[in-house]
């Protein structure tokens, strides 16, 4: 997929090196790294971990033993899932430099037994109709056009009853926003649609919704939350998404936020049941 454009965006040839040396800084060993210590920097979504316990926490994942990943990244949301509800995890992701990582990085932590991290597009994943009991997708659907033919791809993933949890940033105005954002350079690969469009293409790939979250007031918090913290240090913290994202993610969180501010946009939760 290395030619891919929204794979160029996200590709970062470093991201071991910089994980390392992160670690380092903090004081952790990395012969003893934890799922926790990634957290800061694998877990690419408004914010983090907290957010994937938000919405994870009602929907009784530790029933479920297979798993797919959406859009894995570099496998945070993966290796959570795994290490919490022993569950047996499939990540799919377009960028290969992140599968590369995330695969490493399984392997610090002892998981690569039950994760598999695989590069490929989530509209055509190479698995068995209904292999799966649950799928999550946390901030993937802004750089996939087509969402009908993706939430068909996933509801013949899923076994009927499955639950399919997404968290994506949506569209709350048709107001121009600025780039680059966290998931595109620019707006030839943004796709961002409102809650609306996508209960009417899960609906119509076969799944029912149950609920949805509107997080605006959690991401106003996390965002004011970074920016104080960030004035009253000297640099960012030991661990964190720069080491992912490299130099340019102070432009693009400052436009990311100013666009939850102004209203444009708003990170959503989705949980839809497959019929
Ligand atoms: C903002 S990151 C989120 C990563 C991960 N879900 C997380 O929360 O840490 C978006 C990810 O979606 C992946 N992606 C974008 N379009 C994709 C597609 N068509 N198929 C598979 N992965 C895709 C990108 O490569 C990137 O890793």
């Amino acid at each position: 997929m290395a030619d891919n454009p929204v794979a160029s965006h996200y590709s970062n040839n470093q991201i071991l090196e910089s994980i390392l040396s992160g670690l380092k800084k903090a004081g952790v060993d990395a012969g003893s790294v934890s799922v926790e210590d990634l957290g800061p920097v694998d877990e690419f979504h408004t914010g983090g971990r907290l957010a994937t316990e938000h919405l994870l926490k009602d929907l009784h994942f530790d029933t479920h033993k297979q798993i797919l990943d959406i859009g894995c990244g570099i496998g945070g949301t993966s290796r959570f899932l795994a290490h919490k509800f022993d569950a047996t995890v499939t990540g799919i992701d377009l960028t290969s430099e992140y599968i590369a990582a995330g695969n490493t990085l399984n392997q610090w932590v002892s998981l690569e037994k039950r994760i598999n991290l695989q590069c490929g597009d989530a509209n055509n994943i190479p698995s068995d109709n209904a292999s799966f009991d649950a799928a999550v997708m946390l901030h993937v659907g802004m750089n996939i056009e087509d969402k009908a033919r993706l939430f068909t791809e996933v509801a013949r993933l899923l076994r009927t009853g499955g639950t399919f949890a997404i968290y994506d940033v949506m569209q709350k105005s048709e107001s121009e926003i600025n780039f680059p954002l966290p998931w595109a350079s620019d707006e030839s690969m943004s796709f961002l649609e409102p809650v609306e469009h996508y209960k009417r293409c899960l609906e119509g790939a076969g799944f029912s919704i149950e609920n949805t979250v509107g997080r605006g007031e959690f991401a106003e918090n996390f965002f004011q939350k970074m920016f104080e913290a960030a004035k009253s240090s000297d640099g960012p913290p030991a661990i964190g998404l720069h080491l992912l994202v490299g130099p340019s993610i102070k432009e693009k969180m400052q436009n990311f936020s100013q666009a939850i501010f102004d209203g444009l946009v708003e990170p959503t939760e989705i949980i839809a049941r497959k019929l």
